[in-house]
């Protein structure tokens, strides 16, 4: 092989690592979750709504966590919506409904269906680019997060739960240690836009802080942190 040649791929590699570097957490990290919805069973939802009965001011003002929900399911058109309010792409096919510390999106949210219109019970995950949801785990799993939340019984009552997980790296990799607080505060942000769209679609919530991490994440089957879980129903 000539020099010539050798500085040719050397600079192709110099440019791979730099590509990597610069949009590894848009680029590579978007395709892993393309490929996984192509791998398993993905679920497509409904469009969602910008326009609401409810104006922000009285979403704010009516907001309370509840604790107690009817037995009833959710449709899937309301798990879209909440699922969206979390972390829904809104514009340039990038930018989200919550704010991110360098756009890193570090936060992933997964979903614990028991009871829920034309949806099978499981764990989903949710994929922001496609608006679906991806199925990570078989079966109704609300019992086993309610025992490994110290059995808090809104968890085991409401129809889902929404768990709000972290992986930490693609905020830390860039802000270093401080990353940590930026991810609990875009946890924050996606809670209150939960709590905010649920009042709007009538439903009640509440953010549960309290559980034992290690067992969380296995019921998940992620390779992310548990930060909350926020069971939604109809208020009682
Ligand atoms: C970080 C955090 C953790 C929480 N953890 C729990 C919890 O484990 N269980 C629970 O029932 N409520 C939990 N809550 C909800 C609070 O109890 C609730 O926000 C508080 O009582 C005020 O009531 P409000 O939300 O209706 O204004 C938590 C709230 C926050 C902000």
């Amino acid at each position: 092989m000539t020099m010539k040649k050798i500085n040719k791929y050397f600079l192709i590699l110099i440019i791979v690592m730099l590509g990597e570097l610069l949009f590894g957490e848009y680029f590579f990290e978007d395709r892993e979750t393309v490929l996984a919805g192509n791998i398993e069973e993905e679920i497509n939802l409904s469009p969602v709504k910008t326009v609401g009965k409810l104006s922000v001011e009285e979403a704010i003002s009516k907001r309370r966590s509840i604790r107690g929900y009817k037995n009833g399911p959710l449709s899937l058109g309301e798990v879209s919506q909440l699922l969206w309010s979390a972390q829904g792409i809104t514009a340039n096919r990038r930018l989200r409904t919550v704010p991110s510390a360098g756009a890193l999106y570090p936060l992933e949210i997964y979903l614990a269906a028991g009871k829920v219109k034309d949806l099978k019970s499981g764990i989903y995950r949710y994929n922001p680019e496609r608006h679906s949801l991806i199925k990570v785990v078989d079966g109704d799993k609300r019992f086993d997060l309610f025992s490994c939340s110290f059995s808090q019984s809104s968890v085991k009552n409401a129809p889902i739960s929404v768990v709000i997980c972290a992986q930490y790296e693609r905020t830390t990799g860039k802000y270093g240690e401080r990353g940590k607080r930026y991810v609990h505060m875009e946890a924050g942000h996606v809670g209150q836009n939960i709590y905010l769209q649920a009042k709007s679609l009538n439903l009640a919530t509440v953010v549960i802080g309290a559980f034992s991490d290690e067992d969380v994440k296995k019921i998940l089957n992620a390779k992310e942190a548990p930060l909350y879980i926020i069971p939604i129903g109809r208020g009682k």
